[in-house]
């Protein structure tokens, strides 16, 4: 068999790019390891860039989002007893939109079924072959067969533990990585949100979150120990944990309820150089993750998939390489910005296990730098709605 690109990976990155190159008349071929609805099971972070809304729209699928979004102007954040909101509105005159990853890959994969485009579910063994050659091909079995699809590129959206970087020969390949000595538990539950906006919080207890989906789900992280057992934060628990770390005000008007879902997330600054061997591209989480401070995860894929399709479709269209050749460094030069402001967000809102009394000061010092400077209220806004393409 063979297709224009094969796309590892069905997630939210694989997805749409799938849609983007279909509405060009690009074929496409997505093969995914697990199930659809096990995709869709994934909870997610739920914060989407203006960028990458354009995007949706661009690939016809923002009925559901439009309809259903929230927009954001700001969010909060709060240190000790005191809460103040940074105004992306009034700031930089731009906002955000609260819409969960889960209904963004819902909203893909329904198109992509009504494109009558191929996904191939529970693919194993996938194997990406001859990369640096003008003829890849990829190798794995289905249903107890194997298969092979050749194609003229691939496109690794296959996530953080996929095989796609892995292909990548290790003298080519440089990995940049922070893992954080904490995780966020994290509870989805059916009761209205806290507040209207997003709350940040840094308390002496360690960072909380208080997020939303809609107006009668939930989502909220407390930061915890890497090594703590789910078991042992019982609702109750995470309930009486998350008041102690918020204003006295918001923990006196939260809404508790039983979880629908608890997890424990670790935290990971991550990032590989180039993002391109030959004629495979990777895209997503396959190249980098942030810690999910300041919602960047599905935005920095998104960008990703812009600067692809943007190349491949000039690939298709003109005959021109550029956009393909320039794909990893322009890519890269958004993504290291992101980085440095999802670390930084981390940085300015836990409570670090080694932290000396300076290191506190500083901190102290910077959230109020934010809570008080505009020019430092403007950089958090523009990063936050997310830097242009
Ligand atoms: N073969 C085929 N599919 C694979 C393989 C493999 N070897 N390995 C992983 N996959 C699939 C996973 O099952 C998953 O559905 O690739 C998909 C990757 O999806 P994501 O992990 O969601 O990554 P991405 O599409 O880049 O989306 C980035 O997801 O992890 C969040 O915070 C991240 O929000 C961001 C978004
Ligand atoms: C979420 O709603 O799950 C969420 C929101 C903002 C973040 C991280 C997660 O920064």
């Amino acid at each position: 068999m063979r297709t224009q690109v094969v796309i590892v990976g069905g997630g939210p990155s694989g997805l749409l790019l799938g849609q983007l190159l279909h509405l060009k008349g690009i074929e496409t071929v997505i093969l995914e390891r697990k199930t659809r609805d096990y995709v869709l099971g994934r909870i997610r972070a739920g914060i989407l860039e203006t960028g990458l809304v354009d995007m949706m729209r661009e690939a016809g699928v923002s009925k559901r989002m439009d309809t259903e979004c929230f927009i954001h102007h700001g969010t909060c954040i709060s240190y000790d007893g005191e809460m103040f909101d940074i105004n992306f509105q009034k700031l930089i005159g731009e906002n955000v939109i609260v819409y969960g990853q889960t209904e963004v890959t819902r909203d893909l994969y329904d198109a992509r079924d009504t494109a009558g485009c191929r996904t191939v579910f529970e693919v194993e063994d996938v194997e990406i072959r001859d990369a640096d050659t003008d003829n890849p091909f990829v190798t794995f079995n289905v249903d107890g067969s194997a298969r092979r699809i050749d194609c003229d590129f691939v496109a690794g959206c296959d996530g953080f533990h996929g095989v796609s970087r892995k292909t990548i020969p290790d003298t080519v390949l440089k990995e940049y990585e922070k893992v954080y000595p904490f995780g966020w538990l994290g509870v989805l539950s059916e009761t209205p949100p806290v507040h209207e906006e997003l709350i940040y919080a840094n308390s002496e207890r360690g960072f909380a979150l208080c997020s939303m989906r809609n107006d009668s789900l939930s989502r909220y992280y407390v930061q915890c120990g890497l090594n703590d057992d789910l078991q042992e934060w019982s609702d109750d628990r995470f309930w009486d944990e998350l008041k102690r770390r918020v204003p006295e005000a918001i923990a006196d008007s939260l809404v508790t309820g039983p979880s629908i879902e608890k997890s424990i997330a670790p935290l990971r600054s991550f990032v590989c150089e180039p993002m391109r061997w030959g004629r495979l591209f990777l895209c997503g989480d396959a190249a980098h993750i942030v810690p999910p401070t300041g919602a960047k995860g599905l935005n920095t894929a998104a960008s990703d998939v812009h600067y692809l399709n943007e190349g491949l479709v000039q690939y298709y269209r003109d005959g021109d390489t550029h956009g393909i050749d320039t794909y990893s460094e322009k890519a890269l030069a958004r993504i290291w910005k992101a980085e440095r402001f999802s670390w930084a967000t981390t940085n300015m809102l836990h409570r670090f296990p080694d932290q000396s009394e300076f290191d506190l000061k500083m901190q102290r010092a910077e959230i109020e730098s934010l809570h008080y400077n505009e020019t430092a209220q403007r950089w958090f806004a523009q990063n936050y709605v997310g830097l242009p393409y």
